[in-house]
């Protein structure tokens, strides 16, 4: 018997309640841009014109505020998150260098996602680990005193 997914109905159900709740709320954007996010991982094209329209906002005030905040994003995330901390520690201790090469090992820019849905890159400013740096996370792991050359084993112990 095949077996559905039934996460897109399930989004969209509470997409439109979200949106019934704060329907002709202008004032509510960023509160339901949060929500939006929650419950897509993301705000794809479709939901930030279907926010505009119903808390009756320009479509591109809306994008205005999500580029704005970088909490916000429109890609998807990929399976796992890369978090590289470019804090004062790291920084001096070769953050940028780790960052540069975790680029070229991804193909891909801080904010993005891999086009195998497998990784997404972003830079942060401390991860409270200042005396391992250079330090980055993946999920919910610290990798300390990372060098260059240890980003590809790193990356293939979490591909999938
Ligand atoms: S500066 Fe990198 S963990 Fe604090």
């Amino acid at each position: 018997m095949a077996v559905t997914c039934q996460c897109g109905g399930e989004r969209t159900r509470k997409l439109e309640a979200l949106l019934d709740r704060y329907r002709g709320q202008p004032q509510a954007l960023i509160q339901v841009l949060h929500q939006a996010q929650e419950i897509y991982g993301y705000l794809p094209r479709e939901v930030l014109k279907k926010v505009s329209l119903a808390l009756n906002v320009p479509l591109s005030q809306v994008y205005g505020v999500v580029s704005f905040y970088s909490f916000f994003t429109i890609h998807p995330k990929g399976r796992h998150r890369i978090s590289v901390c470019k804090g004062t520690a790291c920084y001096v201790r070769g953050a940028e260098q780790l960052l540069e090469h975790l680029r070229e090992e991804l193909r891909i820019k801080p904010g993005e996602t891999t086009a195998d849905g497998e990784f997404s890159l972003e830079v942060v400013r401390c991860l409270g680990a200042c005396g391992l740096g250079p330090v980055i996370m993946v999920d919910e792991d610290v990798h300390a005193r990372v060098m260059p050359e240890r980003i590809p084993d790193i990356l293939s112990a979490y591909r999938s």
